[in-house]
């Protein structure tokens, strides 16, 4: 299992993320903090954070208290601030700064959080703020990429993009598998690297359907958990796992996750097939306006 994946500028991102956008994290700027620290020095080398989340400063503590250098930390976040009326470079340039203050450092990522934080139609001109931003030097060495953009929004940012978008985070696991199929089609055709957050939802979100029998077979005959077996997966489908933990037990399972022996291929084709079965996508607010889902079951659901 690959710790990096290359993305098309050339860079190298940490194939594993520990995100403090998670209820609880949230909540808590100490915990996001102080879990972070624990993630840093347990081996985690990706810290997923957003303006939203409220966690940028706690993201820059976690990093120093770690006592590592900082070059040895990718840091994504995301750009959510905007104003109601015509947001302006300006405008984007100030909301930047501050995360940047926040994080004590550039990040190595900055995503568009979602396409609704650019107004109307100005998914396009929002973009190439972001590109003036790196130009100038205010995200000097930054990449840059989205989150939860429809197939109509990435075909927005390649029309005018002259910095190519090298990450799309959304969710990403086995049961969203099929509606995202128009979505997967533009990462290969633009050579874009997905980030997967919420890459445990079909065990802690949902019974587990027809994919949890899939899962214990495989977990039992590598002598691992379901948990980590969705998260190889993740990775060996070339997509970064975006996954978080509060519980130092888990911090430090993921910690372990590339000790792992890997899936074999068919391990990789049953979880797939399993999961193209069912359509469940937990974070409904994203990606399902104008984006019809596919017509299939949504298997047996925690509500
Ligand atoms: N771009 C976006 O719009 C967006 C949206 C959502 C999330 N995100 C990012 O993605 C990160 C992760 O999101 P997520 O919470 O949806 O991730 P997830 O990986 O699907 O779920 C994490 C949950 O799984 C539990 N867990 C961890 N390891 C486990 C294991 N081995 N077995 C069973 N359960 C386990 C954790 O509980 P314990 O705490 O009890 O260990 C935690 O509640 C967020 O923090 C955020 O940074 C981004």
């Amino acid at each position: 299992m690959r710790t990096t994946l290359q993305l098309s500028n050339g860079k190298n991102i940490p194939s594993l993320a520990w995100g403090n956008g998670s209820s609880g994290l949230t909540a808590s700027g100490e915990m996001a903090a102080t879990l972070g620290t624990a993630a840093i020095q347990g081996g985690i080398t990706h810290i997923d954070t957003a303006q939203m989340y409220f966690t940028e400063a706690e993201t820059g503590e976690a990093i120093s208290n770690a006592g590592v250098d900082r070059s040895t930390v990718w840091v994504t976040t995301k750009v959510s601030e905007s104003s109601n009326t015509k947001t302006t470079l300006e405008d984007v340039r100030r909301s930047v700064t501050q995360s940047i203050a926040r994080l004590g450092s550039i990040p190595n990522l900055l995503l568009i959080h979602n396409p609704f934080v650019p107004q109307p139609g100005r998914i396009g001109e929002f973009w190439t703020y972001l590109e003036a931003l790196v130009k100038d030097g205010t995200l000097e060495g930054c990449s840059l990429g989205f989150s939860n953009f429809r197939p109509q929004d990435i075909e927005e940012v390649f029309k005018v993009a002259t910095i190519h978008p090298v990450c799309h985070q959304l969710e990403y696991h086995p049961y969203v598998l099929v509606h995202l199929e128009p979505v997967l089609a533009l990462h290969r055709k633009y050579n874009i690297v997905a980030e997967g957050y919420g890459p445990l939802t079909p065990i802690v979100r949902h019974s587990g359907g027809p994919l949890r029998p899939v899962l214990e077979r495989i977990a039992e005959r590598k002598g691992t958990d379901i948990g980590n077996v969705l998260l190889q997966w993740t990775i060996q489908s070339g997509v970064v796992a975006v996954t978080t933990s509060t519980r130092s037990e888990n911090i430090k399972k993921l910690a372990n996750l590339f000790k792992q022996e890997d899936l074999t291929d068919q391990d990789l084709k049953d979880i797939e097939a399993a999961g193209r079965s069912v359509h469940f996508r937990f974070y409904s607010e994203h990606m399902t306006e104008e984006f019809p889902n596919p017509a299939l079951p949504d298997g047996e659901v925690f509500r």
